[in-house]
């Protein structure tokens, strides 16, 4: 087992005029090695990056591929883009996994595994369209269930901490234009997260109809689980959203174990932020504050502290105040699944539909802002899902708009990657 080491300093490919490589093509290495580094750029609950991949390249880790392939547990999985001839097993196939890095994930609210699959779908939606846009096309996308990651966490190479999630099968075909892969690294890393309030500005009607109705990619063979989009946008029912969120989003502060948690993700230093490279800093969640403020946030927000304020309804000011934010958003997106209570699987794609949500949103000069605290709550997700006839089970929520200001970029550690 190799984890990937330093990357080589990336040679310039010679272009021809019509944009497409003349022979120096990248080997699938050099393919994955960039589709891992824009995939990484992907959202992630409090910015925990999940997500690990590893490409079975050893006689020993195909078979266990084939096998897993063939004796698959999946359920809403993928399908094979051949036309119901299932190539995964050509010789010049390559095998590629996704897991969960279980050492890299929430756990403190059991809302969280959903969080976690959603994180590591949208990952593996960036990381299969970057590597199409280098030729390496996915030929076959399947969904595993528990008894197949039992089945690779028994397998003596298989990493301790990671949770096998999907397969996929690629296989090279003609290299696409240059500009897709240099078009995608541009929009995932000008995809972020905006805690801001957004401008005062009504969204496109054609960007809402685009969101609401994304289209599978003739690259993406990823099965969709039937994903749902409600834009809320009157007046009426924006007023009904902030009161929600008014009424509980105190419950993300006063929850002791998730809070913890949370707060363990603050990187409230540059030195502590350059040792670990995840969660946020202080100007993603609070903006640009002065250094006396973020002395006093960083008091009041310690879990030793917090729990006092709340008895005095910090909690409720704190919901207050991103219900002020609310109030004054042009729209919330509500997504939900058909089913009730969505599988692992169905999860997985979801994450694939959000990154693909996202991107597109991007690029129609539009920022999101998740408000998990509704989804991570039996009682707050039915009600939720009561109040606007939300159908079947609403996995993410956030506020759409156009941006005031451009958010700090995340920080981020390297992509877990092995060759096994
Ligand atoms: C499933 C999911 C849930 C999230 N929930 C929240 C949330 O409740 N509040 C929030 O401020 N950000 C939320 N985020 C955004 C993450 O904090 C953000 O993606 C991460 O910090 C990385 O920053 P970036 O999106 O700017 O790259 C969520 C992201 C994902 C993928």
């Amino acid at each position: 087992m190799n984890r990937t080491g330093p990357q080589p300093p990336r040679v310039p490919v010679p272009l021809r005029p019509d944009g497409f490589l003349l022979s120096a093509e990248p080997s699938f290495q050099q393919a994955l090695d960039e589709a891992a580094a824009i995939a990484n750029l992907s959202p992630s609950s409090h910015n925990c990056q999940p997500w690990g991949h590893a490409w079975l390249k050893s006689d020993r880790a195909k078979a266990l591929a084939y096998e897993l392939l063939r004796g698959r547990d999946d359920t809403s999985a993928g399908k094979d883009s051949a036309g119901g001839t299932d190539r995964s097993t050509g010789t010049d196939s390559i095998y590629l996994a996704l897991a969960q890095d279980t050492d890299r994930s929430l756990s403190a609210l059991p809302a969280h595994s959903a969080e976690m699959h959603l994180s590591c779908g949208s990952y593996w939606h960036l990381l299969l369209r970057a590597l199409a846009a280098q030729g390496w096309l996915p030929t076959a996308v399947h969904h595993l269930g528990p008894e197949a990651a039992h089945r690779a966490a028994a397998d003596a190479g298989w990493p301790r901490n990671w949770h096998l999630l999907s397969l996929a099968v690629l296989n090279r075909t003609g290299v696409p234009p240059s500009t897709d892969l240099a078009e995608l690294r541009a929009t995932a890393a000008a995809r972020r997260t905006n805690r801001a309030p957004y401008r005062d500005l009504a969204v496109a009607p054609e960007a809402l109809h685009e969101l609401a109705n994304l289209s599978p990619t003739a690259r993406d063979t990823s099965a969709r689980p039937g994903v749902t989009v409600r834009h809320l946008r009157s007046p009426v029912e924006l007023r009904r959203f902030a009161t929600l969120i008014a009424d509980h989003a105190g419950r993300d502060f006063s929850d002791d174990a998730a809070w913890r948690e949370t707060h363990s993700y603050f990187r409230w230093t540059a030195k502590d932020a350059a040792a670990r490279p995840d969660g946020f800093t202080p100007s993603q969640i609070f903006g640009a504050v002065s250094p006396p403020r973020r002395l006093l946030a960083r008091v009041a927000l310690n879990p030793a502290v917090l729990p006092r304020l709340c008895r005095l309804g910090f909690d409720r000011y704190l919901g207050s105040q991103l219900a002020r934010t609310v109030r004054t958003t042009p729209v919330i997106t509500a997504a939900g699944l058909p089913m009730d209570v969505p599988t692992a699987s169905d999860l997985l794609s979801a994450g694939m539909w959000l990154a693909d949500y996202w991107l597109t949103a991007t690029r129609a000069g539009l920022a999101l802002h998740p408000l998990s605290i509704l989804t991570q709550h039996e009682d707050l997700c039915i009600e939720l899902q009561q109040r606007f006839g939300l159908p079947g089970r609403t996995f993410f929520v956030a506020r759409l708009g156009y941006p005031a200001a451009t958010a700090a970029a995340t920080l981020r550690r390297r992509a877990s990657a092995f060759t096994l």
